[in-house]
C-alpha cells in the first residue's frame, strides 16, 4: 500500500480552509492545517508534510513569505499557492520564487486535486534528486573524493556514467583541483578496478628514453638494451593508463598514442610486431589544449581522440562551499597520519579560508592544513592569504603613486569598492570577479562599508 500523502493548508479564513480540508481528506489525504504562515511554520516543525497548499494573503503576512521560509528549511517539499482571480502578478512571482504550482480563486474540486498532485510529482521529483546526490557524494567518498557542491555533482554524474565504458575521457582543470583523484575514481568504479591503473606524467619522462619507457624495446633495440623491456603500456594491459600533463608530450608520442588509439595497437621499439592491447586512456592537463592546437604544439587529431568525454575539475574557489568540508576532511586525515589530535577551526579560521582565492586549490588547502596539522599554529594556516597574488596578478594592477602625505585606507577602500560596483553596473557577482575576490568576500566589505548597490 502506498504511504498516506500529508497537505498542509494555510488559509485564514475559517470557511475557506474547511472546504479545502473536506474535499482533500475525502480524496485520502492525511490533513492538516493552519491560519497563519506562524502557525504554519509550527506545524512544519512538527510533522512531517509533503504539500503544503497556501493561500497568497495571510494576515500581515503572505503565502511568498511562508514559501521563501520552505525553500530556504525544507526545500524539497511540494508548494501550492492559491491566488485571487485577476491577480496574476502574485502566479508569476510565486512562481518565480519556487512554488510549484499556482491556483487561481475560485477553483473546482478537480483543480484542486490536479494541483496538489502535480506539487506532489515535483516533490517526489526533488527528494530522488537529493537522494541521488547524496549517494553520488557517498560512493565518491568512497573513492576518496570530498565535496557536496553542484558542480562537483556534475562531476560525479559524469564519473558515475562514464566508468562503466571503455570511453577515453580527458580530464581539465587547474593545478591541485583533484584530476588525478578523479581518474582514480573512474578506475576504481569500472570492471578493471582489480587490474593495474598506471600513472605517467608525461612531463617528467625524458624524451630520449620515453618511447621505450611507454612502449617497450627490443633487445638490442638502442645501445644498453640488454634485455627485453616492456613498455607501460604493455604493463598496463586490461587495466587503466592515466596520461597527466598530456599537454607535455612530444610530437612523437603524440604520434605514437594517436595510433594506439585508433588502433588498439603498439610496437616495441626495434620490432615490427604489433602488439594488441585492451587499455582504457584517461588523459590530464592544465593547460588550454584547443589553444597549444592552435598555436600548432598540440595535434589537433590527438586532441579529438581524447576529448572524447571531457571532465571539468573546478576550482576550489567555485564550491566555496566545499571549503569548510574538505578543510575538516584534512585536519581529520593528517592527525591520523600523525597521530595526533585534531585541532579544531575558530569561526575566524573558517571565515578566513572562505574568503581566500586558492589558487592552489584543494592541494594548497590540504598542504596547509598539514601544517597547521603538524605544529598547531595558526599562522601557518592562514600566512600570505593576502600577499600571494602571482606575479601576473600582481602586474594586471595599475601602478597607483603614494601619496607623499599619507592617506585613509578605510576611505581608499572603500571607494574602490564603490567604484567597482558602479563600472559593474551595480553587479556584485562581476564586481567580486574584478576584484579577483570571492563572493562571499565582496558582500562582507559592503555591508562592513555600508555600501548600497
Ligand atoms: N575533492 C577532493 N577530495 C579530497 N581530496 C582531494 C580532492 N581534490 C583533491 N584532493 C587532494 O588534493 C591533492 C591534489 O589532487 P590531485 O593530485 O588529484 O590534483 P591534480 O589536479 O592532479 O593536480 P596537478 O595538476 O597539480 O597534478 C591530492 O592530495 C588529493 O588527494
Ligand atoms: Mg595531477
Amino acid at each position: 500500500m502506498s504511504e498516506v500523502v500529508t497537505i498542509l493548508v494555510v488559509e485564514d479564513e475559517p470557511d475557506q480552509r474547511e472546504l479545502i480540508c473536506n474535499i482533500l481528506t475525502v480524496s485520502g489525504f492525511n490533513v492538516l492545517q493552519a491560519d497563519c504562515v506562524e502557525s504554519a511554520i509550527l506545524t512544519i516543525k512538527k510533522s512531517p508534510i509533503d504539500v503544503i497548499f497556501s493561500d497568497w494573503k495571510l494576515a500581515e503576512l503572505s503565502g511568498i513569505d511562508l514559501l521563501n521560509y520552505c525553500r530556504k528549511n525544507i526545500p524539497e517539499i511540494g508548494f501550492v499557492i492559491a491566488t485571487a482571480y485577476g491577480t496574476i502578478n502574485h502566479a508569476v512571482q510565486a512562481l518565480q520564487q519556487g512554488a510549484d504550482d499556482y491556483i487561481p480563486k475560485p477553483f473546482k474540486r478537480q483543480e484542486l486535486l490536479l494541483t496538489i498532485d502535480k506539487a506532489l510529482k515535483a516533490k517526489n521529483l526533488r527528494g530522488q534528486n537529493k537522494e541521488l546526490s547524496a549517494r553520488l557524494s557517498e560512493q565518491n567518498k568512497l573513492v576518496g573524493i570530498v565535496g557536496k557542491a553542484p558542480c562537483m555533482q556534475k562531476v560525479y554524474q559524469r564519473i558515475d556514467k562514464v566508468s562503466a565504458t571503455n570511453a577515453t575521457v580527458l580530464i581539465l582543470g587547474e593545478s591541485g583541483t583533484g584530476k588525478e583523484l578523479a581518474a582514480r575514481a573512474l578506475h576504481e568504479k569500472s570492471d578493471r578496478k582489480h587490474e593495474k591503473f598506471i600513472a605517467i606524467n608525461c612531463a617528467a619522462i625524458a624524451e630520449s628514453i620515453a618511447e621505450a619507457e611507454l612502449f617497450g624495446a627490443e633487445k638490442g633495440a638502442f645501445t644498453g638494451a640488454n634485455t627485453l623491456k616492456v613498455g607501460r603500456f604493455e604493463a598496463a594491459n586490461n587495466g587503466t593508463i592515466f596520461l597527466d600533463e598530456i599537454g607535455e608530450l612530444s610530437p612523437s608520442l603524440q604520434a605514437h598514442l594517436l595510433r594506439f588509439l585508433q588502433e588498439g595497437t603498439i610496437t616495441r621499439l626495434g620490432s615490427n610486431d604489433e602488439i594488441k592491447l585492451d587499455i582504457r586512456v584517461i588523459a590530464a592537463t592544465h593547460r588550454n589544449l584547443p589553444k597549444d592546437v592552435s598555436k600548432g604544439d598540440f595535434r589537433e587529431d590527438l586532441y579529438y581522440r581524447l576529448n572524447v568525454v571531457p571532465i571539468n575539475m573546478p576550482p576550489l574557489r567555485e564550491r566555496q562551499q566545499d571549503i569548510a568540508i574538505l578543510a575538516d576532511h584534512f585536519i581529520a586525515q593528517h592527525a591520523k597520519q600523525y597521530k595526533c589530535d585534531a585541532p579544531s577551526l575558530s569561526n575566524e579560521l573558517y571565515r578566513q579560508l572562505l574568503d581566500y582565492h586558492w589558487p592552489g586549490n584543494v592541494r594548497e588547502l590540504s598542504n596547509r592544513i598539514e601544517r597547521y596539522v603538524l605544529l598547531n599554529d595558526e599562522s601557518e594556516l592562514t600566512q600570505n592569504f593576502t600577499t600571494n597574488l602571482s606575479s601576473k596578478e600582481r602586474s594586471d594592477v595599475p601602478a597607483f603613486n603614494m601619496p607623499e602625505q599619507g592617506f585613509c585606507w578605510q576611505q581608499f577602500e572603500r571607494d574602490c569598492l564603490a567604484r567597482t560596483l558602479t563600472i559593474n553596473q551595480g553587479n556584485k557577482t562581476k564586481a567580486a570577479k574584478y576584484l579577483n575576490m570571492s563572493y562571499k568576500a565582496f558582500l562582507y566589505r559592503l555591508e562592513k562599508f555600508e555600501i548600497k548597490s
